[in-house]
């Protein structure tokens, strides 16, 4: 029935493709930020154990999920899940699979585009000779941010983000596999080289050398220690499982739509295995060892750990690389920041083709116009998130679509395919065409353990207690005292506990939580869009069938 064909060029491409989707700017900057403020080696434990239980499984649920449902002709969530089962509400947890790639999008391809002004100033020299107060401060401007008035104008900042956008929808129009398949083929080795380099001058810190205060094993210690006390605590488990999820590009998708383009009988356990494996590789081995040793080596342990956050690798990194000369500086420059656009862009193709499948397959909308409409919605999404990045538009996004979202569609889709689809049928949709064989036990985590995993996640994310302190929360609980939620849990996220002054216009200037209930109602409203387009599409499908 699908008017379009689209299939991979070769393995190789493909578990290319399946990496660059996973490795994105979140192993290079998510992880270390997150991994610092869970304590370091305190993350670590929980992070693997989630990458086991939880990150290996649902990789195998979305692969077997998006080939089954690639069989049909389907090469969207929507679609897919509607060929799972025969209740006609299956499709709408298919919501999730379009939503989470054009809210993403809207966010991700801004950061992205930093990463491209940034090699172009790398190279430019724009950041030599400059204090690192005169670097972060370019930082600021470049956003304009910090500046106290209502809405940001940066003239500069919004070209690099359509030239970006611009960019993603050519590589989109020119097809899966000489657009996506070739950026894969192209970016990722590139990454992984300027990777190299960059983790090899961290770790050949040492003291005394080049301006280095401390050796930069004093930052690797601190994330190769592990402390087993952290195992106990759920706030470290519940940040680990989240890195897990965005790492990898579980609960969005992606992974299902890419898979679709499969034969029916080819391998899908040792390809999601080898790409999954790629991803942490990169992750915890080069995204590991850049950002955390070398900025430890010049600016120390407490530092980091009071001002870790994805900003950092804009704020700080280039000041640092200053230390080595100026050639050596610009070409740390252009490997740091082109790593992080190559990253990037792997990505956020991964965020584009879902959203064009659906039309192409549900509307049988032509390739061009299909990269249109997606351009068009990341374009108007990505507005608020652009001028209002300060005000907390980005963060709403970043929370409810590439937080909250992820987990409730994962959850979703791992209760389905087991318990609707049926593990038997499952299992052996995974294990159909196999080149390794899977331990059986797996079928058991895949039953069990990575629902109840998720589930876990969800319900600990949503009643999260007050400075994530779950034993005097219930001890709170039991004595009839309530339950002390933390204001960063989802319940308190939703009705502002953390903000004391609630108001949507103070002296006549809209607030902050203006901007962010104001986004939150675009965020739904998306949501809702896309629910009323499945419905509308299925209707259609009757009528004209
Ligand atoms: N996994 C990507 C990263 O680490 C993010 C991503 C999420 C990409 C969802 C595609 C889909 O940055």
């Amino acid at each position: 029935m699908s008017a379009h064909k689209e299939r991979w060029g070769t393995r190789v491409g493909l578990v290319l493709a399946m990496a660059g989707n996973a490795v994105g700017l979140g192993n290079f900057l998510r992880f270390p930020a997150q991994a610092v403020q869970n304590g370091g080696g305190a993350f670590i434990i929980p992070y693997l154990v989630s990458f086991l239980l939880m990150g290996i499984p649902l990789l195998w649920i979305e692969w077997a999920i998006g080939r089954h449902g690639g069989k049909y002709g389907y090469h969207h969530a929507p679609g897919m899940f509607d060929a799972m089962g025969k209740s006609k509400l299956l499709k709408y947890f298919g919501i999730f699979g379009l939503f989470n790639n054009l809210a993403i999008a809207a966010y991700y391809c801004y950061i992205e585009s930093w990463t491209l002004s940034y090699v172009w100033h790398s190279i430019s020299g724009a950041f030599s000779g400059k204090t690192a107060e005169q670097v972060s401060m370019f930082f600021s401007q470049y956003l304009d941010i910090g500046t106290g008035k209502f809405f940001n104008v940066a003239p500069e900042a919004f070209i690099f983000f359509l030239i970006t956008l611009g960019l993603n929808l050519w590589i989109l129009s020119r097809g899966l596999s000489r657009g996506v398949e070739m950026a894969s083929r192209i970016g990722m080795p590139i990454l992984i080289l300027f990777g190299i380099f960059l983790a090899i001058r961290a770790l050949t810190l040492h003291a005394g050398d080049q301006g280095a205060v401390y050796d930069s094993s004093v930052g690797m210690n601190f994330l190769w220690t592990p402390q087993f006390d952290s195992l106990s605590n759920p706030k470290v488990w519940l940040a680990a499982a989240g890195q897990i999820f965005f790492t990898l590009s579980l609960g969005m998708g992606s992974i299902h739509c890419y898979a679709a383009y499969l034969r029916e009988k080819d391998d899908i356990a040792l390809n999601a295995a080898s790409a999954g494996w790629l991803n942490e590789f990169v992750e915890v081995l080069l995204g590991g060892s850049i950002i955390i040793p070398i900025a430890v080596a010049y600016l120390g342990l407490d530092w980091i750990k009071a001002n870790v956050g994805f900003e950092m690798g804009f704020r700080t990194m280039p000041t640092l690389f200053q230390n080595w000369g100026p050639i050596l500086a610009a070409l740390a420059g252009v490997a740091w920041f082109g790593l992080l656009f190559f990253a990037g862009i792997t990505s956020s193709l991964a965020m584009g083709q879902p959203v064009m499948a659906f039309l192409q397959d549900e509307f049988k909308t032509t390739r061009n116009r299909s990269v249109i409409i997606f351009g068009a919605v990341t374009f108007l999404l990505a507005l608020p998130c652009v001028f209002l990045y300060e005000e907390g538009a980005f963060n709403e996004f970043d929370y409810w679509a590439g937080t909250f979202s992820l987990v409730v569609f994962a959850l979703a889709e791992s209760i389905i395919f087991s318990w609707v689809f049926g593990i038997d049928k499952g299992w052996e949709e995974i294990n159909r065409g196999a080149d390794i064989k899977i331990p059986r036990f797996f079928k058991f985590v895949i039953k069990y353990v990575t629902p109840l995993f998720l589930l876990a996640v969800f319900i600990g994310s949503t009643i999260k207690p007050a400075d994530g302190e779950w034993t005097a929360a219930l001890q709170s609980f039991f004595s009839g005292n309530g339950w002390p939620l933390a204001v960063d849990s989802v319940i308190g996220t939703i009705f502002n506990l953390g903000i004391a002054d609630t108001r949507w216009f103070i002296d006549g200037i809209p607030s902050n939580v203006f901007v962010i209930d104001m986004t939150r109602i675009l965020i739904l409203f998306t949501f809702v869009g896309i629910g009323a387009t499945i419905y509308y599409a299925w209707k259609r499908k009757r009528t004209v069938a």
